[in-house]
């Protein structure tokens, strides 16, 4: 049996459905079992009622796993969330494999990007617990470019990536790969860089986008202060805000730009590039 945490969200609910579409036996472990399940989601999964923060509800909800998808949401205390997880499953005494969802670049350990931090300290945990483990480490998601459709709207996408180029994955393909390596064996103690097609610069990006919204679309480089202050603006919580501008001085300084065909060898298929999920979206980034 696998549990998937995170289930409800961008990646954890196509991880459910790939699972359930390969036979997989799968427990979702939700928040609110009240609250509807995402509607791609078959009957057969079991949905668990469970709290990152609460430790005995997480032991409850891994009670008979072999092994645990952990993805843990972007949030001040997620390496302590992600530990909670890792402990609970060394109490259930069954030994499950954990595959821990973390983030590209987990491997050169940069210093200064809490959200990179934050998932290095949970990997250092789990591999001290002697768990079986694998780690899936996606690059930025395509699916964030949404969050810029009110700017691409009035034609300018205002990032503080300077001119290093990314290669953003498109969330699917993050979670395909998931699926491939959560139902079959093979995978301990690999790490799984997960990127698109090709790394693109943020003008780059702003020329596809501006393609499929029919009018110009100019890339705006931001400064890291311009970036805070737009974010806070927008209502941002500072420690998120200040974690997306590191992110992107990443990004600025190239160490993102790494192509890796580990979406292919896992699915068998080419990870979508950038134009595809543009064009996709189109109504979303047009006036
Ligand atoms: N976005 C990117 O570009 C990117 C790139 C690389 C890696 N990542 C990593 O991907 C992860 C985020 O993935 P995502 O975008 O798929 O997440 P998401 O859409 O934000 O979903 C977060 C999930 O976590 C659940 N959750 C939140 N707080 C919880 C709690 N206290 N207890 C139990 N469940 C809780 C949410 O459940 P509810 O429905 O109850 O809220 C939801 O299912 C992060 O670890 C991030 O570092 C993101």
């Amino acid at each position: 049996m696998i549990v998937v945490t995170g289930a409800t969200g961008t990646v954890g609910s196509k991880v459910v459905v790939g699972l359930r579409e390969r036979g997989e036996t799968v427990r979702a472990l939700v928040r609110d079992t009240g609250a509807p399940a995402p509607a791609e989601w078959d009957t057969g999964v079991e949905r668990v009622a469970a709290d990152f923060t609460d430790p005995g509800s997480l032991e409850a909800a891994l009670a008979g796993a072999d092994t645990v998808y952990l993805l843990v949401a972007v949030h001040p205390e997620m390496a302590t969330h992600e530990r909670n997880v890792i402990d609970a499953a060394v109490r259930t005494g069954r030994r499950p494999r954990i595959v821990l969802h973390a983030a590209a670049g987990i491997e050169q350990r940069p210093e200064g990007v809490r959200f990179i931090g934050a998932h290095i300290s949970g990997l250092d945990h789990l591999k001290a617990s002697g768990l079986p483990w694998t780690v899936i480490a996606p690059n930025g998601f395509h699916q964030n470019f949404l969050g810029t459709a009110p700017t691409v709207k009035a034609g300018s996408l205002a990032l503080p990536g300077g001119d290093g180029a990314v290669s953003y994955v498109d969330a699917r393909d993050v979670a395909a790969a998931a699926v491939a390596v959560l139902a079959t064996d093979g995978h301990e103690g690999a790490v799984y860089t997960l990127t698109g097609p090709a790394a693109l610069t943020h003008a780059e990006l702003a020329e596809q986008l501006a393609s499929v919204a029919g009018r110009p679309v100019v890339h705006t480089a931001l400064t890291p202060e311009q970036a805070l202050d737009g974010l806070l603006a927008m209502g941002w919580e500072a420690w998120r805000a200040e974690g997306m501008v590191e992110l992107y001085g990443l990004y600025a300084a190239g160490l993102a730009s790494a192509v890796t065909s580990d979406v292919e060898k896992l699915t068998g298929r080419r990870p979508r590039p950038f134009a595809e999920f543009a064009a996709e979206h189109a109504d979303a980034f047009r006036a």
